[in-house]
């Protein structure tokens, strides 16, 4: 065993990320009495919930007609049927609520005229059940809604003292022989000290994984952490083959410019100038749902029809907007628009491409955050000590797409959730479990290895590798060659693991360390990715098949379970939840409105 000393820090609650989900619970659990502490690997305020930008999807109906059940019947056809409707309805149903907490809070929201909260179109919210014109649906504070919400869940967990671990890397979970999880161990990044965490709960907030491609406006911190742990608990992955393209990142960097663009009235044109939207979806035109109009786009692009000299990209137009509603709704992408496009979005279009974004899959839970570890006699089998909410979890709200401004709800709603649900199943009177000291041992065996790894492979050189495959292979559009091919290139990648090389062995702001524990998570993520996809024969959602272009729900109709052992994947399947919480006949919405059919916008 390695020889590194440990503190040990015992409480009821230990959340792992500092992210809006991960504050949201950290607040929820504080409040209720429960000792909970925080671990975040980044300043709470710096996580990448920061650069959200659009705003939170709630039903609020400050801008005009909207109900939970139009909100439902959105998220239902966003997933195109993939997602678990019991959670959907608790998302939609919750919104509301857990909107009026954070504005409660004090989350300084935008305006309307008469001190309501703002709320503009996104695309794929419609009124009607889909029948009738788009809803405003999304509350916003400018295009900053991410920083707002952040700034204000870190101030209100300091006020109910939850205690901050702040730059702290969580390494692994610690896992009983019975399979329940007891904890965390934590390396402190600036004094190199190692840390155990005892928990009677263990909440993974850790974000996604855009990391794992090339382009993303994912920031450089979203590695899929807690995937990776989960993995090597031996642990699932659910649905990881959904991954989502933001339409409008900025050609060339990458970084967002908000749905909230085209929300507030920018279009797209290709090189002919037409607002080619109009042609693909009649009716919602640019405010279909993303992976719709990401489609579109590379449809135009591989037409011959992108714009600028290689055309390899799109024009987005706001200069028809006043510039009073630039500045006051979109004064963020203004500026980023100047940095990294170099256009004055008032006089010029910004190019854009579509560019990873999100992750619809991750850790699999019940819509109270709770890890599941489904068996083919229990397929809703719980994890006991263990919950994922917020981009690392999969409830599973978001399907095979998620609907732009249903994150920021996801994280708020499930990491409320999560406390709630802690308040019943945690007692604070009884004592924790002694950790099992071979996981603990078992964890820093394996940091202890990494550090001195002396292999021939750079971190950055294998990382690099694993982006430009993922990019290539697990893209926009997939077929059965391009995935099989990915399959075997990211199974070579992932298995180079073994020879990497990590040139640093301190263990005080040891980033090349960091980055190779970091990639240990990437890898599993994206190799449950790729081998999902390539598994799954149809398309559905952001997982657009060119060998098998429609939806089969009599087979697929299904959510993939990925257990990743080194560079292998072994891949099932559970049912997806057809039923929703509430009976038609008690409010709840009409179980015939959200029956599967054609997903067209
Ligand atoms: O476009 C955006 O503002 C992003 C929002 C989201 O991903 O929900």
């Amino acid at each position: 065993m390695a020889a590194y000393e440990f503190e040990t820090h015992e409480y009821d609650v230990v959340v792992v990320g500092a992210g809006g989900a991960g504050l949201r619970a950290t607040l929820g659990m504080a409040e209720q009495g429960l000792r909970t502490a925080c671990i975040s690997k980044v300043f709470p305020t710096r996580s990448h919930t920061v650069a959200a930008q659009g705003g939170i999807a709630a039903s609020l109906g400050n801008m005009g007609p909207d109900s939970w059940q139009w909100h439902l019947y959105d998220t239902v056809k966003g997933s195109d049927w993939l997602g678990d409707t019991d959670a959907m309805e608790y998302l939609a149903r919750e919104a509301p609520k857990a909107v009026y907490e954070l504005e409660h809070y004090g989350v300084p929201f935008s305006r309307t005229e008469e001190g309501k909260i703002y709320q503009r179109p996104f695309g794929g919210h419609t009124t009607e059940f889909g029948e009738g014109p788009p809803v405003q649906r999304t509350c916003a504070a400018a295009d900053r809604t991410g920083h707002a919400i952040l700034h204000t869940l870190y101030g209100q967990s300091l006020k109910e003292k939850a205690e901050f671990f702040i730059e702290y890397f969580a390494i692994d979970l610690i896992m009983s022989d019975d399979g329940v999880c007891q904890g965390v161990v934590a390396w402190k990044l600036d004094d190199g000290t190692m840390h155990v965490f005892s928990a009677k709960t263990v909440v993974l907030a850790t974000g996604g994984y855009g990391r794992a491609y090339f382009s993303a406006t994912s920031a450089h911190t979203c590695t899929g952490d807690g995937g990776g742990m989960v993995a090597r608990a031996g642990l699932p992955l659910q649905d990881m083959e959904f991954v989502q393209f933001h339409p409008t990142g900025i050609y060339g960097s990458g970084c967002l410019i908000t749905e909230g663009a085209r929300g507030e009235g920018g279009y797209l044109t290709n090189s002919e100038g037409e607002r080619f939207m109009e042609r693909y979806a009649p009716t919602y035109k640019d405010l279909a749902s993303r992976d719709v109009v990401s489609r579109c786009m590379t449809i135009e692009i591989r037409e011959g029809r992108g714009v600028g000299p290689n055309k390899d990209h799109i024009h987005l137009h706001l200069n028809h907007l006043p510039p009073e509603t630039l500045a006051e709704r979109l004064p963020g992408i203004s500026e980023s628009a100047r940095i990294f496009a170099g256009v004055d979005l008032t006089k010029e279009p910004i190019p854009v491409l579509p560019t990873v974004h999100y992750n619809m899959g991750g850790i699999p839970t019940n819509y109270w955050g709770e890890a599941l570890n489904p068996t083919k006699k229990n397929p809703d089998a719980i994890v006991p000590g263990l919950m994922a909410v917020g981009e690392a979890g999969c409830a599973s709200v978001h399907g095979a797409n998620r609907l732009g401004s249903n994150s920021l709800i996801d994280l708020v709603v499930f990491g409320r959730a999560a406390a709630i649900r802690a308040g019943e199943t945690v007692n604070p009177n009884e004592a924790n479990p002694t950790p099992n000291r071979a996981s603990i041992e078992k964890c820093l065996d394996r940091f202890d290895g990494l550090r001195h790894a002396s292999g021939s492979v750079a971190t950055a050189e294998l990382r690099l590798e694993m982006q430009k495959t993922m990019q290539a292979d697990a893209a926009v559009f997939r077929t059965d060659k391009t995935l099989a091919e990915g399959v075997d290139k990211m199974t070579a990648v992932a298995g180079k693991m073994d020879d990497i090389k990590v040139t640093d062995r301190s263990l005080v702001w040891n980033s090349d360390l960091m980055e190779t524990l970091e990639l240990t998570n990437l890898m599993p993520n994206a190799l449950a990715t790729i081998v999902s996809a390539e598994a799954r024969k149809e398309s559905r959602g952001a997982h657009a098949h060119e060998d098998h272009p429609n939806r089969d729900d009599k087979v697929w109709r299904k959510h993939s379970i990925s257990h990743v052992d080194g560079n292998k994947v072994k891949l099932s399947y559970r049912p997806v939840h057809l039923e929703p919480l509430t009976r038609h006949e008690d409010g709840g919405i009409d179980p015939k409105k959200i029956a599967p059919k054609a997903r067209v916008y």
